[in-house]
């Protein structure tokens, strides 16, 4: 829809429940599916619509919903809704708030907070009808094999729509309709608010029902009509944590096929799952056991999985992401990571670069074609271009109290089990000896070695540990090395293979 279509006069989103069926602290509503909050995805479709005004009406827990709210769209209006129970007073309390500038005229569409996979085009549908057809009501209605607990669809002979009545009031007759009530509807804003004002609490649950309108709209003449989905999860509510975790796994299961008709290569939907906020080129390729987490983005031919978990991470063309957890990071184009790798906030690896097997990463820029193959933690540093960290190399960047940087250059090599101990620079092209721990900047071209000689203390394990395992095979090594040295043959196998 472009910005200059105006969509209806208002869209009311209901979410003062309690949901108390979830058994949690936070508030149902807040509960999330696909990395969005239930009221999040709400939002999301009415927006969709282009609202003129937007009011949202909340109790319970009034203030953790209101700060979520205002978070996500700070244009909404929150409405609070006072002690009279029911549909009908929320709605009724959010049409006085809006009314309060200039009486609104036109088409306002009602909607639940806790309705998470509501699409905007099913919405757009619905006012589309409404709107074509002049009707005073339209209600958006699935036919369900089980409709316990919803309210009833009431046609006349002629299938016109003449209300809804509420499974605790319904006859057994009543309950013996199938089609149901989704709580989602668009009204001529002047009917109701007319016939809101008739609305009274004199039902089985003594609450004001917005169910009534459609019977009051019908008896003062109004077109009384429904839009009947198929698609029964676009009209289904999160009640409890049941519910909440069928509707994330389609919701997943939608995102992922999109996904897969866009052109990208799901291995095992079952075990992929892919946040609303994610965003795929074509050609990527996910692996099972894959998690993509909210704003990660994954380039065209890159690879990722088995077994991997991205939050915020963005994956550049053609790389590879095996067995990973990250978040906050950048992964450059062709650069490879894993298996076993973590990736903590702030990693930037360069194009064709390589962070291996057992590293842990955090707030380090790694320039293009550089290794960090294998065993290692690299934290709060910056390291050039085409530079091989060996196995086992550590950024000590914390004294105890503060953090400290290690800057390494490009074109480095570094031996094995280097300890850099920040705040340190080492220069380009300078090399390391294995177990070199620095502790002084390393000037370009040096090889920095900070070990004392090696010292061997010959016939030390014969001296300090007799009759041991040890001493008695070396002393067999003596005599071996005796004997073959008189014959001229080499004194072990390891130096016979070395000859
Ligand atoms: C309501 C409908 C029913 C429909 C069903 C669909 C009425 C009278 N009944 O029933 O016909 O089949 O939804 O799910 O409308 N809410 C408020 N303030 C309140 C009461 C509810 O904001 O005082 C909000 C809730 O947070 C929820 C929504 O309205 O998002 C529906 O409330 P709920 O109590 O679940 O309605 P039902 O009785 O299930
Ligand atoms: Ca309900």
């Amino acid at each position: 829809m472009s910005p200059e279509t105006t969509g209806p006069a208002a869209v009311i989103v209901l979410a003062a429940g309690a949901g108390t069926r979830m058994k949690s602290r936070t508030p149902k509503i807040l509960h999330e599916i696909g990395g969005r909050s239930m009221v999040g995805h709400a939002l999301l479709a009415a927006r969709a619509i282009n609202p003129l005004k937007l009011a949202l009406v909340v109790r319970h827990e009034r203030d953790r919903v209101a700060e979520h709210i205002t978070v996500l769209d700070p244009g909404a209006l929150i409405v609070d809704q006072d002690d009279v129970p029911g549909t009908g007073r929320a709605v009724e309390v959010a049409l006085n708030a809006l009314d309060a500038d200039a009486e609104l005229s036109g088409t306002v569409v009602v909607t639940y907070g806790d309705v998470p996979l509501l699409t905007g085009q099913l919405l757009g549908e619905l006012v589309a009808t409404h709107e074509a057809e002049g009707n005073a009501v339209t209600v958006l209605t699935a036919v369900l094999d089980d409709a316990t607990g919803y309210g009833r669809i009431l046609r006349a002979e002629d299938g016109t729509v003449t209300g809804i009545r509420e499974h605790k009031d319904a006859s057994n007759t009543e309950r013996a309709i199938r089609e149901v009530n989704s709580g989602i509807y668009a009204f001529d804003a002047a009917v109701l608010r007319t016939a809101l004002a008739k609305v009274t609490t004199d039902n089985a649950q003594g609450e004001m029902y917005l169910t009534d309108v459609l019977g009051l709209a019908r008896d003062a003449g109004g077109r009384v009509a429904a839009v009947v989905t198929e698609d029964r999860w676009q009209v289904e509510g999160a009640n409890d944590r049941i519910q909440l975790s069928a509707l994330g796994a389609e919701h997943n299961r939608r995102i992922i096929e999109s996904w897969m008709r866009a052109g990208v290569t799901v291995v095992d939907p079952a075990t992929t799952w892919i946040d609303s906020t994610v965003k795929l080129d074509e050609d990527v390729r996910l692996l099972p056991n894959t998690q993509l987490h909210g704003s990660t983005t994954v380039a065209r031919d890159a690879v990722v999985g088995p077994d991997t978990t991205l939050t915020d991470v963005n994956v550049g063309e053609g790389a590879k992401v095996i067995r990973t957890h990250g978040s906050g990071s950048t992964i450059g184009a062709k650069a490879s990571v894993g298996p076993f790798t973590y990736l903590r906030p702030g990693t930037v690896l360069g194009e064709t670069g390589k962070i291996g097997a057992f590293y842990e990463t955090k707030n380090v820029t790694i320039g293009r074609g550089s290794k960090l193959s294998h065993l290692g933690y690299a934290g709060d540093a910056e390291i050039g271009e085409d530079t091989n960290i060996g196995c086992g190399n550590i950024t000590a960047n914390y004294d105890g109290e503060k953090k400290h940087r290690t800057v390494i250059g490009s074109g480095v090599r570094t031996g094995s089990n280097t300890v850099f101990v920040a705040p340190v620079t080492v220069g380009d092209g300078a090399y390391s000896g294995a177990g070199a721990v620095i502790r002084k900047d390393v000037p370009a071209g040096a090889l920095a070695l900070s070990l004392a000689a090696q010292r061997n203390a010959e016939g030390w394990v014969a001296a300090n540990r007799p009759g041991t395992a040890s001493a008695k095979l070396a002393e067999a090594a003596h005599e071996l090395a005796t004997t073959s040295t008189s014959s001229q043959s080499p004194a072990t196998i390891e130096e016979g293979k070395q000859a």
